[in-house]
């Protein structure tokens, strides 16, 4: 459900801005993580028209996402990997641990990347490679190493910096200008950043001074993240961590409206396929967010409870041909149907 002409002028003039906004219609909030997000992947594009000119190498910065479960570190990357001008792969930490052929693995993505690319290997080494699920990598204390993910770890390592990969008996992929953008949910990692806070409860006074500090506060520094179980060399190659926060009530709110496949405009396409107009008032949804927010899954609950609400229309509907509105006032009252 892409509009053709907002991608069209995002695609005209990908600057940061450009990218956030197009982030925006899909993904609701987590304005920190946008921008990060924003910058790193313009900063990628432009080093790629960037003749060698002088002394001066810019270097990669790698990003890490963390943010608790169901906040949109998954989708921001989905949505992003649509406007990607560059080859763009997505690999799943989880899988990569249970593999008994992580190098194989590894070597298939990169060959993912060099098939988007359809081939043209320059192309495909200036790829983006979204590595999901990363903190599912932690090493376990006591833990055979084998068994563990930090053996992916020490396999990404090699190709997060520079290494020349063999694909095959002729070709040689250098990643030294792919761009990694990890994703994890990193539970227990909020009491280990706390219990390091190196700025105590300092008090200041205006708004915009508070807020600098809480967020220097709630940095994650590369320690927590060896705590947390991520060997100190991987930690190093993800220089750029962004935050992501726990959705409000009225942010779930908006996410069941808003963004341009939002749950309220699908089961609206879905109704008026049957010749049914779908009104939901804004107190439902109200409802359904303040419900969705005590499940503590972020916006992952939402769509659930929205359809056990939809249920008994959507059983109704296609043997009730005269109706042609259904109106729904409260999550506790029977949506009411017109003919
Ligand atoms: N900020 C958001 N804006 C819009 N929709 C969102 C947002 N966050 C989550 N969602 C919705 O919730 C679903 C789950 O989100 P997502 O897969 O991005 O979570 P996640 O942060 O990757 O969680 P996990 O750590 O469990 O993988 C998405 O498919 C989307 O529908
Ligand atoms: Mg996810």
């Amino acid at each position: 459900m892409d509009d053709p002409n907002s991608r069209r002028a995002a695609e005209r003039k990908l600057t940061p801005s450009a990218i956030t906004s197009y982030l925006n219609q899909y993904v609701v909030g987590q304005d920190d993580a946008k921008k990060t997000l924003s910058v790193a992947v313009y900063s990628h594009y432009r080093k790629l028209g960037r003749q060698k000119q002088s002394d001066v190498e810019i270097v990669k910065s790698n990003v890490l996402l963390i943010g608790p479960t169901g906040t949109g570190k998954t989708l921001l990357c989905e949505t992003l990997s649509r406007i990607a001008r560059v080859p763009f792969v997505t690999a799943n930490a989880t899988s990569l641990a249970q593999s008994k052929y992580v190098n194989e693995e590894i070597e298939a993505l990169l060959l993912r990347l060099l098939d988007k690319a359809e081939g043209d290997i320059a192309k495909a080494q200036h790829g983006i490679v979204f590595i999901d699920e990363i903190d599912k990598l932690k090493s376990t204390e006591g833990e055979q190493r084998e068994a563990s993910g930090e053996r992916v770890q020490h396999a990404l390592l090699k190709i997060m910096e520079s290494a020349s990969v063999k694909l095959g008996s002729t070709q040689t992929f250098d990643t030294t200008n792919v761009l990694f953008i990890c994703a994890g949910a990193f539970v227990g990692l909020e009491n280990i950043t706390a219990k390091n806070q190196a700025f105590g409860f300092i008090s200041v006074g205006a708004g915009e001074d508070q807020r600098i500090l809480e967020r220097l506060n709630t940095r994650v520094k590369p320690t927590d993240l060896f705590k947390f179980g991520l060997i100190p060399e991987f930690a190093g190659r993800l220089p750029i961590i962004a935050n992501l926060h726990n959705l409000s009530k009225e942010q779930l709110a908006r996410i069941m409206v808003e963004p341009r496949n939002s749950i309220y405009n699908q089961f609206r396409e879905m109704l008026r396929d049957e010749g049914v107009e779908l009104e939901v008032g804004q107190e439902v949804f109200r409802q359904i967010a303040e419900m969705a927010f005590e499940y503590k899954v972020g916006a992952r609950s939402l769509r659930g409870i929205f359809e056990e609400m939809l249920m008994p229309v959507l059983y109704q509907v296609p043997d009730r041909p005269e109706v042609r509105k259904v109106v729904i006032k409260s999550l506790f009252e029977e949506p009411s149907l017109v003919s």
